[in-house]
């Protein structure tokens, strides 16, 4: 079913500059003050995230599932900046003040300059801000903002397209640096954030297992910085923590020299991550052998079932496989392809991979492995974590800088690799 809204379009168009006249000026004279005017917001995996801080006027959409953190992210992101003495006024349609109030204390965040709304009709809430004038203004959620003259319910298409038009005017005038909170669902959503991804100027999106403490926040689109930085937090009984070191949280917990578990240094933005990556090869007793992955997309893992199948001969149509990305990540780097398909080795043939070993290389249909970026800082991270053997791909290894300490093992096709490990035993 799709949804028709059926109200008039609204006769006045949404400029952004609706007061003053636009006047064409050369591109050399046009200031370039972003940066100055940025201004951190007081959480380094934020600023990292946002490409150094809130800039005026951006509209920035902070998306995620129902129950991830967004409201604990947004309140301690608007307690720090009105610490650092910015007038930051609190929207929200959700919960009530004592609500509000009950979840900063458990933060441990009780702010001056932190000023509260609890209402839902839009039009009043854009008085209140015009009348107060903030610095930073977050809305939470979109979902239940209204405007009075569309019939619409809140929540649909009609009513938050039209809503985030409004703020977004307001803001961009004025100068606010806004952040709208907004839900979305596994499924997808379709009267969702996704209808206002290319109104806003930054896209965050906030996602987690549920069943573990991490969230990662991506930003999947932003006009004032880059689109690849993660950051990691980790929520515990007082909120979010940040967590500036993943590669040691993500590999604290591995067991002993177990099969099926490699370590792959993955690069999350400018910043490599060591991940865990399990597998679980067992005897089927369906028809349908199981092929299941967590953190890893299903495509690519019948794929890399297949060459393994081809080029290692290799008897999997009788197994069931599941993989698995330890800590909850999803990791989509080609990287980490090699570390895959020995994960799926070592569990299968029962051979443990030692423990100061690292692996990455991209893998292609013929059995070869490919150079991946960044491999020099890859290296880096898994000597910083005390590793000392690292399986990388053939091309380009003559001209990368191996760090001392740590000892590289060229492969040309994933057989060799494959040699490695049993090789070890
Ligand atoms: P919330 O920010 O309300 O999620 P959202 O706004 O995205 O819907 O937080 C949801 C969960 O976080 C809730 O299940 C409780 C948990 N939580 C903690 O574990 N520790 C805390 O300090 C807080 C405030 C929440
Ligand atoms: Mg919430």
């Amino acid at each position: 079913m799709v949804e028709r809204p059926l109200e008039a379009p609204l006769k006045k168009g949404l400029g952004l500059t609706s007061t003053d006249q636009p006047v064409p000026l050369h591109l050399i004279d046009v200031p370039s003050d972003l940066d100055e005017s940025r201004t951190s917001v007081g959480i380094g995996e934020m600023d990292r995230v946002l490409g150094g801080g809130l800039v005026p006027g951006a509209l920035v959409l902070l998306s995620g599932e129902p129950g991830i953190g967004k409201s604990t992210l947004l309140l301690q992101l608007l307690s720090s900046l009105a610490h650092t003495s910015k007038s930051v006024l609190y929207i929200s349609g959700e919960e009530s003040l004592a609500q509000i109030k009950m979840r900063s204390e458990r933060l441990g965040k009780t702010s001056r300059g932190l000023w509260l709304v609890c209402e839902s009709d839009l039009d009043r809430i854009l008085d209140i801000v015009r009348e107060h004038a903030p610095s930073v203004l977050a809305i939470d959620s979109i979902q239940t903002m209204f405007c009075r003259d569309i019939s619409s319910a809140p929540g649909s298409i009609a009513q938050v397209r039209e809503a985030t038009a409004r703020v977004m005017q307001v803001a961009k005038t004025r100068g606010i640096a806004t952040i709208l909170v907004g839900h979305v669902t596994k499924e997808g959503s379709i009267a969702g954030p996704k209808v206002l991804e290319h109104l806003v100027d930054t896209v965050l999106y906030f996602e987690g297992d549920r069943s573990h403490t991490f969230r990662l926040l991506r930003t999947i689109k932003n006009r004032y910085g880059p689109t690849y930085e993660i950051g990691v937090f980790e929520m515990t009984d007082r909120g979010l923590r940040e967590v500036p070191n993943p590669s040691e949280v993500f590999l604290s917990q591995r067991p002993g020299p177990v099969p099926g578990s490699v370590i792959v240094p993955c690069m999350e933005g400018t910043r490599p991550i060591l991940v865990e990556i399990q597998a679980l090869v067992s005897p089927s007793h369906l028809t349908m052998p199981r092929r299941t992955s967590t953190g890893i997309d299903s495509n690519r893992l019948a794929l890399l079932i297949a060459v393994a199948e081809r080029h290692l001969g290799l008897a999997l149509y009788d197994r069931d496989i599941f993989i698995n990305v330890v800590g909850g990540l999803k990791v989509s780097e080609p990287a980490s392809e090699l570390g895959v398909i020995l994960a799926i080795v070592s569990s299968l043939r029962e051979v443990p991979l030692d423990l100061d070993t690292a692996v990455f290389g991209e893998v292609g249909l013929t059995g070869e492995v490919r150079a991946v970026e960044r491999a020099g800082l890859r290296l880096k991270e898994a000597t910083r974590l005390g590793l000392k053997r690292c399986i990388i791909p053939w091309p380009g290894s003559d001209r990368l800088k191996v760090p001392d300490g740590l000892e590289p093992f060229p492969v040309k096709r994933i057989n060799e690799a494959v040699a490695l490990i049993s090789g070890a035993q």
